[in-house]
């Protein structure tokens, strides 16, 4: 059985010294394209358009982003650069409001980065602290997947949504990191992926990056989950999030939350995998939760070919709230959390967690 090998595999975000250094996921799976982010433009125009995107990229994005930000405004002094990372953190951090491990990075680079008594110090820190948040990231999902393995012990079809492997993450993954942990483990495993509108991430990106581990992958529409756990396909699902509040909602790519709604009908575990970095403990519920709306291009054009009238309105959620009663459990780097999770969550933050 394959076991994913990330040092020798392009990693979704990277520092090349002066830059930052993508996989342009829009490309994919026509085009395996590198991206350069040489400008705090290029990384919210990059973070926009989902060139990176999975909530753990985007924030290792907006973490080199920070350092990209003082290359481009060259502080004079620490005051200055103090306030550049102030506004940095900002603009940022606003370039995608779901996920919560953008504004946590860029905010994390910010108050590491500030202690600096000069511009280059202040520069050293904030790439010392990007760096150090892509490196627990990879950790946490090498945690995540065994801890997931052990939690799914015994089970082969495996439903996922969206794309929350190695292009998603600094590491393999998290609900995929789980995927890659059993196929080490040398375990069976099929995964079926709906293919996740509107920017089909399931269909173009995960079974892109399982079909490349030579994982067993079937893509499916994301309207048939609901029959595929009625002929009995299923034995669990397992989905990434953007923003988990202090009461386990979970606010993910849109679908999942029909997805959870018709595990829970068909009887089939409905479990979520992320980092403590995705929690939002300021949160008491996923009503909070502030949920992208996209443009309307996203849905009435595919590439440059129309799919429905070019004057017809849309809405375009490009995520909606689970709510907790209809998660199984969340699977974290510091082990699986259960309901009651303003409890599990609480003692897993009290143990060592980020906020
Ligand atoms: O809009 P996207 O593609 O960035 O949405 C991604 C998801 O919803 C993922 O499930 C989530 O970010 C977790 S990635 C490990």
């Amino acid at each position: 059985m394959p076991a994913l090998d990330l040092d020798g595999l392009r990693p979704s975000v990277a520092w090349t010294g002066d830059r930052i250094q993508i996989i342009d996921q829009t490309k994919l799976p026509g085009e395996f394209t590198l991206l350069e982010l040489a400008s705090v433009d290029d990384v919210v125009d990059a973070i926009y358009r989902l060139a990176v995107r999975g909530a753990p990229a985007i924030g290792a994005c907006g973490a080199l982003g920070m350092v990209v930000g003082l290359d481009e405004r060259r502080p004079r002094d620490s005051s200055s650069a103090r306030t550049a990372l102030a506004e940095l953190a900002a603009v940022i951090g606003s370039a995608r409001p779901t996920a919560v491990n953008l504004q946590w990075a860029v905010d994390r680079v910010r108050d590491v980065a500030a202690l600096g008594e000069s511009p280059s110090e202040v520069r050293a820190l904030a790439l010392t602290e990007a760096l150090k948040i892509i490196a627990e990231d990879r950790e946490a999902c090498t945690l995540i997947g065994e801890a997931g393995r052990a939690e799914l012990a015994g089970l082969t079809n495996i439903m996922t949504h969206c794309n929350t492997g190695r292009l998603a993450t600094a590491g393999w993954g998290t609900a995929l990191g789980v995927i890659y942990a059993k196929a080490a483990a040398g375990e069976s495993v099929k995964v079926l992926s709906s293919e996740t509108r509107p920017l089909l991430q399931g269909a173009r990106l995960t079974t892109w990056e399982l079909l490349d581990a030579g994982i067993d992958v079937t893509l499916m529409p994301d309207g048939a989950d609901a029959a595929a756990m009625a002929q009995g396909k299923v034995e669990a699902v397992i989905v990434g999030a953007d923003r988990i509040a202090s009461n386990g909602d979970t606010a993910n790519k849109i679908g999942t939350f029909s997805h959870a709604v018709n595990a829970r009908h068909a009887g089939v575990p409905f479990y979520v995998a992320a980092p403590l970095s995705t929690f939002d403990i300021t949160l008491e519920s996923g009503v909070g939760i502030e949920i992208e709306l996209r443009d309307d291009a996203e849905l009435t054009t595919w590439r440059t070919e129309p799919t429905a009238p070019d004057e017809v309105p849309t809405w375009n959620p490009a995520f909606d709230v689970t709510p907790a009663e209809l998660i199984t459990a969340i699977i974290t780097e510091v082990g699986v959390l259960r309901p009651p999770y303003e409890t599990s969550i609480r003692a897993a933050f009290a143990a060592g967690g980020h906020q």
